[in-house]
Order: structure tokens, then C-alpha cells, then sequence
């Protein structure tokens, strides 16, 4: 297999996964940039911190990496109505925290992915990221944001590709996710 199948195989292991145990589904309800939804922005993600790993020739945990890559915005709601729905100015700030609370409430994290999401948005928020997993997502997240912006539609094919899975996710019988294991 080569390293291109063998990231893609990886990644719909890894999304499939926690889509049963994490109801990921449910970042696909909330918009990110232009149509892109949170998990779509995720997946975008968490596909080209390994392309960036990879192209360095450096050593990485993969399933780190594409967990805390598909966690990272998990903050479950949308930014955009955030501010005046609820008064909070900070989003910039505070999402990391969110997503990582709602991360672990729902799937058991390592100190790896736990770091991937809190610092996913450094340098706005102050404290760097501790491992080349979480400086990939780092970097890759403030790529996808510049693409997803500049060009609204460029995931259609990859929503395509997603479609079954997050239908068969929005159709399985989910407990709310609390507390699994993954
Ligand atoms: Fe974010
Ligand atoms: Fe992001």
C-alpha cells in the first residue's frame, strides 16, 4: 500500500471510530469556514498534518496525530451567533478548552492529543505546542483555514467520499457518546 492509500485507509479508521464513540457527527451540524462544516475542516486537517509530517521525513504517532486532528474543533456550536447568543467575546481563546472538554468527556485522551487540541491555536493563544504532532496541526489548521476561506467549495469531493459514513453516523443509535473508551 502506498503512503497516500495508507494515510487515507488510516484516516477513515480513525474518523469511523470516533464517529461510533465520540458522535463526532455532531461537529458536522456547525459551520467552520464558508460551507465547511467543523468535521470536514477536521478531516482537512488531520489528512494534511500527515502529508507535512511525512514530506519532513519525520517520525510521527499517527493515531495521535489523526485523533487529536479530528477532535481539535470540537467545541460543538456555532462561532458565528456564539458571541451574541451567549456573550462570549473570546472564541479565539476558549474553543480549544471547549472542544478538549467535550474530547474527554467523551473518549479518553493521551497527553499528545490532549496537547493537539489545546494549542491547536497558538500563537493567538499563548502557550506553544509540545510535540511535532501538535505543531502540524498547528500549521495544517492555519492552511485549511486560509483554503476553506479562499475557496468555499473545496471539499466537495471529499464530502462525497465521507457521505456513507456520516449518514450511517446520523442514522446509528447513539447514547450521547458519554463516557466510551476509544
Ligand atoms: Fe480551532
Ligand atoms: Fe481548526
Amino acid at each position: 500500500m502506498n503512503t497516500t492509500l495508507r494515510n487515507a485507509h488510516a484516516l477513515g479508521v480513525e474518523l469511523v471510530r470516533l464517529l461510533a464513540k465520540a458522535d463526532l457527527i455532531r461537529a458536522n451540524a456547525f459551520m467552520q469556514h464558508g460551507d465547511t462544516s467543523c468535521l470536514v475542516h477536521c478531516i482537512a486537517v488531520a489528512y494534511v498534518s500527515m502529508k507535512l509530517l511525512e514530506f519532513l521525513h519525520l517520525r510521527y504517532d499517527r493515531k495521535s496525530l489523526l485523533r487529536g486532528a479530528l477532535l481539535h474543533d470540537f467545541f460543538l456550536y456555532d462561532w458565528h451567533t456564539h458571541r451574541r447568543a451567549e456573550g462570549e467575546r473570546m472564541h479565539a481563546f476558549s474553543h480549544p478548552t471547549h472542544a478538549w472538554r467535550n474530547a474527554r468527556a467523551r473518549v479518553k485522551l493521551n497527553a499528545r492529543e490532549e496537547d493537539i487540541i489545546l494549542r491547536h491555536m497558538f500563537p493567538v493563544t499563548l502557550t506553544p505546542p509540545k510535540y511535532r504532532e501538535s505543531v502540524a496541526v498547528c500549521i495544517a489548521d492555519k492552511l485549511c483555514a486560509l483554503h476553506e476561506t479562499l475557496h468555499p467549495s473545496c471539499y466537495a469531493e471529499l464530502k462525497r467520499i465521507y457521505a456513507p459514513a456520516f449518514k450511517r453516523a446520523m442514522h446509528s443509535d447513539s447514547s450521547g457518546g458519554q463516557n466510551h473508551e476509544a
